[in-house]
């Protein structure tokens, strides 16, 4: 509670002060040198589920992007959150688009960015892997390529030390990505994949408007064991105040969008593991999702408007509900 009335009316008040990257990298250094026990969190049994046959304490994860270097993983666990997905990670340091590349439109709870990919590169992310030992069963790895090669080679650098892997080909921002979203090339590096791991493997997805897309996926990935689906990543928009003029929106308009094309996905797909992202930013919205059938939840935006106490009040509303029980 006092952490949730100082977000909003004094840290937030202060970040927002700061262009949206300065503001990221403030907080990014804060909780690095934080020490973990600082944020106490304590899961009730009530909110755990079960993912690929393991089990995560919240429903609730970071999704890919608010930690692409490995830096405060831990820490957002110890806030609540279930799991977390590091990265997207690239093999090699990469700047990503020139900047001004992430705005914030206060007024709808939503961010537009154009980053594509900044990235420490994989060796320097493999080596803050490897001191979160005591939570690798909560740390997905988002990885992505430009080629299929690159984006297996990510797999294998990461593959003993995390709990399973997301592969993005999905960001509005990589132009290079779009070859991937076909039932084929899918296939293809899911086959590749499983030569070198057995661990869980999630496709994350574009928002598109052929739903056909999704369906021709998910039947081809169905034949794989330990896959599933993100639905979705950021929506394309152009806005000139972009540098590059192009990029995604996330946050709060999202949702009924990702509600949508989850209702119609999970009767066709009743066993398949589809986890929901993109403008979930409440208990609301993550009961809505729930019952439409989500298999995890996975927020970012939310965290910058609601701050860090967002994880901790979803779980006590899911436990009071009893949805998960
Ligand atoms: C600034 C920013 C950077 C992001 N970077 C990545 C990324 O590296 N990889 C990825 O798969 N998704 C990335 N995303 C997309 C998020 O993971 C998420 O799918 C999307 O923002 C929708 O969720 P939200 O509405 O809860 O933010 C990024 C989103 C934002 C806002």
């Amino acid at each position: 509670m006092f952490l949730d009335l100082s977000y909003k009316y004094l840290i937030k008040k202060i970040l927002f002060l700061f262009p949206p990257e300065m503001a990221h990298a403030l907080i990014e250094n804060f909780l690095y040198f934080m020490p973990n026990f600082l944020f106490i969190n304590k899961f009730d049994k009530s909110t755990e589920i079960t993912l690929f046959g393991e089990k995560m304490p919240s429903p609730i994860g970071i999704a890919a992007g608010l930690d692409k270097n490995c830096k405060s993983s831990s820490k957002y666990l110890s806030m609540g959150f279930g799991f977390s997905v590091v990265g997207t990670v690239m093999k090699n340091p990469r700047e990503g688009n020139p900047k001004p590349r992430v705005i914030r439109l206060i007024d709808e709870k939503s961010l537009l960015n154009s980053l594509s990919f900044p990235s420490d590169g994989a060796m320097i992310i493999l080596k803050r892997l490897k001191r979160l030992k005591k939570v690798k069963n909560r740390i997905i790895v988002s990885v992505s390529g430009l080629n299929e090669d690159e984006i297996i080679e990510n797999i294998s650098v990461f593959k003993d030390h995390c709990f399973g892997f997301e592969i993005n080909i999905s960001s509005p921002n990589t132009e290079d990505l779009k070859k991937f979203i076909n039932p084929e090339s899918v296939e293809s590096i899911i086959s590749k994949a499983r030569n070198i791991t057995d661990s869980p493997v999630l496709i994350k997805l574009p928002r598109v408007e052929d739903y056909n897309i999704y369906e021709n996926i998910l039947k081809t990935i169905s034949k794989f064991n330990k896959i599933g689906i993100v639905i979705a990543n950021t929506k394309p928009i152009s806005d000139s105040r972009l540098k590059v003029g192009k990029g995604g929106k996330s946050g709060a308009p999202l949702i009924n969008e990702t509600l949508k094309i989850l209702k119609y996905l999970r009767p066709k797909f009743k066993d398949s593991v589809i986890i929901c992202s993109g403008g979930v930013s409440n208990f609301q919205d993550t009961r809505k999702l729930l019952e439409a059938g989500a298999n995890a939840i996975q927020l970012y935006t939310a965290l910058i408007y609601e701050g860090p106490g967002l994880a901790r009040k979803i779980n006590m509303k899911l436990k009071n509900s009893r949805l998960l029980s």
